[in-house]
């Protein structure tokens, strides 16, 4: 691979090319932020901690898309984040507005990328850079559903007492408090967890999943996640890459999958080099097909406040 372009050089965005550097996924990373010095500056921090940490991807930074001309892919998490008492739903007119002009220079500049998008409210911003690169659903996606599903997996592991590595588990539906953690999918090395933890606690684990984003932005008060966030971003990078083909909880756009249609849901996709291969559709309770129902109306809504 030869070029990435990580879009908003913030919290997530700095992270995330630093962790896309130290995997060495792409021969050239660029950062481009509309703060002068910021992405420069980053940029070159980043860099020299290449011969430390033993990494030869050049990390560069531009207020400009230029230097980005020809990126393989575009990760963008330009925009502001939640405060306190912020939903993601709150962000949706500045972002919207971000999102729109970014996405013109990604069509502009480089009409063959894949664009992984993170800015929120996430799913109504994939569905503004599908709209206005107008590329195929194949190659615009959204990240939420990775980091959701660790967060569960992650609160699971301390819950069970066992290694993170260990927990299997999906979270589906929109990137919000509606989302859907699929109970009936969650396993530890195979054993379904409802065989090893009450339904009661697994209750309450379910509800801080949901919550998860909530938590980091009451503790930081400044802003919200940024390490959980871009390490998920990278996973879905790296299986596009290196063709891993892996399957993972991300923002797809539905064409009748899931019974759904004309917006983007978290579901189980495959990506490989081909972006977005297949969206695995997978037997669903009668309860979690309603709940995912309930995340596309919530979806929607937020589409509905939107004017492209
Ligand atoms: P941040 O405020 O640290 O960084 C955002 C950066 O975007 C800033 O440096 C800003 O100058 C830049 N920016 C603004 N307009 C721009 C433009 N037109 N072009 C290029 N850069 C521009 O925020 P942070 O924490 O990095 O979060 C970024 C976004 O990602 C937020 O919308 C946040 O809600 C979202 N997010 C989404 C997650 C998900 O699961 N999908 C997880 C974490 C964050
Ligand atoms: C999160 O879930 C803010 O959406 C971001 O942490």
């Amino acid at each position: 691979m030869n070029k990435i372009t990580v879009v908003g050089a913030g919290n997530v965005g700095a992270t995330l090319a630093q962790r896309i550097a130290e995997k060495e996924l792409a021969r050239e990373v660029v950062l481009v932020d509309i703060v002068e010095g910021i992405p420069q500056g980053k940029g070159l921090d980043q860099w020299q901690s290449s011969p430390i940490e033993g990494f030869d991807t050049r990390i560069v930074g531009a207020n400009d898309y230029g230097p980005s001309a020809g990126s393989d892919i575009f990760v963008v998490t330009a925009g502001i984040a939640r405060k306190p008492g912020m939903s993601r739903d709150d962000l949706v007119k500045t972002n919207t507005e971000i999102v729109k002009s970014v996405s013109q220079q990604i069509r502009d500049c480089s009409p063959d990328s894949t664009v992984i998008v993170v800015s929120n409210p996430l799913d109504v911003m994939c569905w503004v850079a599908k709209k206005v690169t107008g590329f195929p659903r194949e190659r615009v996606i959204g990240m939420a559903g990775v980091l959701d599903t660790a967060r569960y997996r992650s609160f699971l592991a301390l819950e069970i007492g066992v290694s993170v590595e260990d927990i299997q588990a999906m979270v589906l539906g929109g990137h919000g408090d509606s989302m859907v953690p699929l109970v009936s999918y969650t396993t530890v090395s195979g054993i379904p967890v409802t065989q090893l933890i009450n339904r009661k606690r697994l209750d309450e684990i379910v509800e801080r999943t949901r919550k998860g984003g909530a938590e980091i932005v009451g503790h930081l008060k400044t802003g919200s996640a940024y390490y959980a966030p871009s390490a998920a971003a990278v996973q879905m990078v790296e299986s596009i890459v290196r063709d891993k083909k892996r399957i993972l909880p991300c923002a797809a756009w539905l064409e009748g999958e899931y019974g759904l249609r004309g917006l983007y849901l978290g579901v189980p996709c495959k990506l490989g080099s081909g972006g977005l291969e297949q969206i695995i559709e997978v037997e669903l309770s009668s309860k979690e097909q309603v709940a995912l129902n309930k995340s596309a109306e919530q979806v929607r809504a937020t589409m509905e406040s939107v004017s492209l």
